[in-house]
């Protein structure tokens, strides 16, 4: 291990970025929590789905902040559970991806996730553990203090390949046509809506990952981490 982490990690970047691998990994080379704020939006999206009222609309809300949603942060077996149900795999499936970008531009929806994010983030930093925290909000929002802020980028071309070849490798059509319209739209989506709108933090470290490894991006942010005295 490269000794343990203190205090929050901040991931941002759009999608297919890899975001969620090297956070889970650098989270589990330092002893840390990991919290996918993705899965978070994904699970209440498809709650609002199943059932059935416009994710853009007021009932979306009121299905969203009633539905109960738990993370488990592990990094060696994260989960996500609505009502009870283990639904990872439902909410990486194209329903859920054609919808989140609407239920997550409702600012009730945000609130109520920021806050459970920050609850969550607060367990797993008491008595002076630490936790990588990814998404699009973290440093800019949800833990403007966080002592490390990283923000991912690669070309939309290199993402929605990534995407497509995650997709394929869970067994869901990916092809890269299709793959590239929904990474643009969503991009598009994420930038652009009024409440914490998609965007690097003015003390973010971005990082280009076009030409970059998954071990690569990793070792760079084990540098971070140490320099930064955030391991011990
Ligand atoms: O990281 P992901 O692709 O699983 O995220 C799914 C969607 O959730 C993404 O399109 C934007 C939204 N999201 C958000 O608005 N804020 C976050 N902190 C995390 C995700």
């Amino acid at each position: 291990m490269a000794g343990r982490l203190h205090g929050v990690v901040a991931m941002d970047g759009p999608s297919g970025t890899g975001k969620s691998t090297v956070s889970r990994r650098l989270a589990t080379a330092c002893g840390a929590a990991y919290l996918d704020t993705g899965a978070m939006y994904r699970a209440l999206t498809l709650a609002v789905l199943r059932a059935g009222v416009d994710p853009t609309g007021p009932d979306a809300v009121a299905v969203a902040v009633a539905a109960e949603l738990e993370s488990v942060t592990d990094p060696a077996a994260p989960a996500i559970r609505l009502d009870g149900e283990d639904v990872e795999a439902e909410i990486r499936g194209p329903e859920v991806t054609g919808a989140v970008s609407a239920v997550s531009a409702q600012p009730a929806v945000r609130e109520a996730l920021v806050a459970r994010q920050r609850g969550l983030i607060g367990a797993a930093e008491s008595g002076g553990g630490g936790i990588v925290v990814e998404g699009r909000d973290i440093g800019s929002v949800v833990v403007p203090h966080a002592p490390l802020k990283v923000y991912l980028t690669a070309s939309e071309e290199v993402r929605a390949a990534r995407r497509g070849a995650q997709d394929r490798k869970a067994g869901r059509a990916g092809d890269t046509v299709t793959v590239l319209a929904d990474v643009r739209r969503r991009d598009r989506l994420d930038s652009s809506r009024k409440t914490s709108p998609l965007h690097a933090a003015a003390d973010a470290v971005v990082l280009d990952t076009d030409a970059l490894s998954v071990d690569d991006v990793l070792d760079a942010l084990l540098c971070f981490v140490v320099e930064r005295g955030l391991v011990r």
